[in-house]
């Protein structure tokens, strides 16, 4: 880490890493002629023959580039301009992408909040980033605003600060006045991930995209949205962010079949309210089981579709036997603060129900011996 100065004022360009700065974009051929409907296209070296596959289908040509119809359904649902919306293959691709515009191996710093989203680190150590991480606050899982501001003003080459509300593996929402503070006295990006807003009574940051031009709000359709397997992440930032991202993507990120299955998706709004209320309210049902567990000591209070669940003992005891009753979750003992947790998903009325029996069956046959 180099001590400082840093740069004093938000300057977008300044933070670009130089050999991206220069780069002249591969130009994909369905980007040129897309309005041409009617043409006979023998640019782009498809095979005009078709796929061997007896159903109609179109996948002998390459998808929109730019996701322009999803993005407009994508854009009236969250209330938000096209122009400020880039659409990922997953928002891992974001971040990478993040990463790839934004820091230079070798010289930079992110900033992460641990116990966070273990992305961040991963993919900003395959860049060759370094990492500062600091931890959140003990009891409640907030920003350490104190050590935060340290950091910001003695190092130099802080270049991108991840935040995760609400927070994985925590459950909980960081406070916004915090992340408002953060915004304002960082110069470097703000990445904001969102990946489980819909699960909150808090609104998303991103109403508010035109105050910040260092933010970028990140949402996905893998949670709320159930199309974890389409593989699409949603960037919200300033058109020039936006700019830069498009400028640097592959130029296919999204398949013709993801773009528009989660464009049906997206119509059925009925549909996408209902599963969301049910897991709303298997979330409370989950919270009180678990609460009245013995072997359980603490369930975060969550604001996602998970609980962190602090265990009495030994928490990858109850992991392997849950294993062995084939229920999978996720054992999170290993991580900053989060000793002896679990991470648990809400599931379905009747997952949950086998989840908890099996708990308390443990928890049972523990407190006998
Ligand atoms: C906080 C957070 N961000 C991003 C992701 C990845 O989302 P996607 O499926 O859009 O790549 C996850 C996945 O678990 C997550 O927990």
């Amino acid at each position: 880490m180099n001590k400082k100065n840093c740069y004093s004022n938000f300057n977008l360009i300044s933070l670009i890493r130089e050999n991206i700065l220069y780069i002249e974009p591969y130009i994909s051929a369905r980007i040129e002629y897309k309005e041409e409907k009617n043409s006979i296209f023998l640019d782009a070296n498809e095979n005009s023959f078709g796929a061997p596959l007896s159903f109609y289908n179109s996948y002998n040509r390459y998808p929109d580039p730019l996701q322009e119809k999803l993005k407009k359904r994508i854009s009236s649902i969250k209330n938000i301009p096209p122009s400020n919306i880039f659409l990922g293959n997953g928002s891992d691709e974001i971040i990478d992408l993040i990463y790839r515009i934004f820091s230079c191996p070798g010289k930079d710093n992110a900033i992460i909040f641990p116990p966070t989203y273990g992305m961040y680190e991963v993919c900003g150590k395959i860049h060759g980033v370094n990492i500062i991480k600091i931890p959140l606050l003990e009891e409640e899982y907030q920003l350490n605003l104190k050590d935060i501001k340290k950091v910001i003003n003695n190092y130099c080459n802080n270049k991108i600060i991840f935040i995760c509300s609400p927070n994985n593996p925590t459950g909980n929402n960081i406070i916004r006045e915090d992340i408002k503070s953060l915004i304002k006295m960082f110069t470097g990006i703000i990445v904001l991930d969102e990946a489980y807003i819909d699960f909150s009574f808090e609104s998303s940051i991103s109403e508010e995209i035109e105050k910040f031009p260092n933010l970028i709000v990140l949402q996905t359709l893998s949670k709320s949205w159930g199309l974890a397997g389409l593989r699409i992440g949603i960037a919200i930032a300033s058109k020039e962010i936006i700019y830069w991202m498009n400028k640097i993507k592959f130029p296919y990120n999204i398949s013709i079949n993801s773009q528009e299955i989660a464009m049906k998706a997206l119509d059925n709004k009925d549909l996408f309210f209902y599963n969301l209320k049910n897991i709303l309210s298997e979330r409370e049902y989950l919270e009180n089981s678990l609460k009245k567990i013995p072997i359980v000591d603490i369930v975060y209070p969550s604001s996602s579709n998970f609980f962190l669940v602090k265990i009495n003992s030994s928490s990858i005891h109850l992991y392997q036997y849950l294993i062995n009753k084939k229920i999978i979750v996720r054992d999170r003992s290993k991580v900053i603060l989060c000793e002896n947790c679990l991470r648990i998903t809400v599931g379905t009325h009747e997952e949950n129900e086998y989840l908890i029996s099996n708990i308390k069956k443990y928890s049972d046959k523990k407190n006998k011996t």
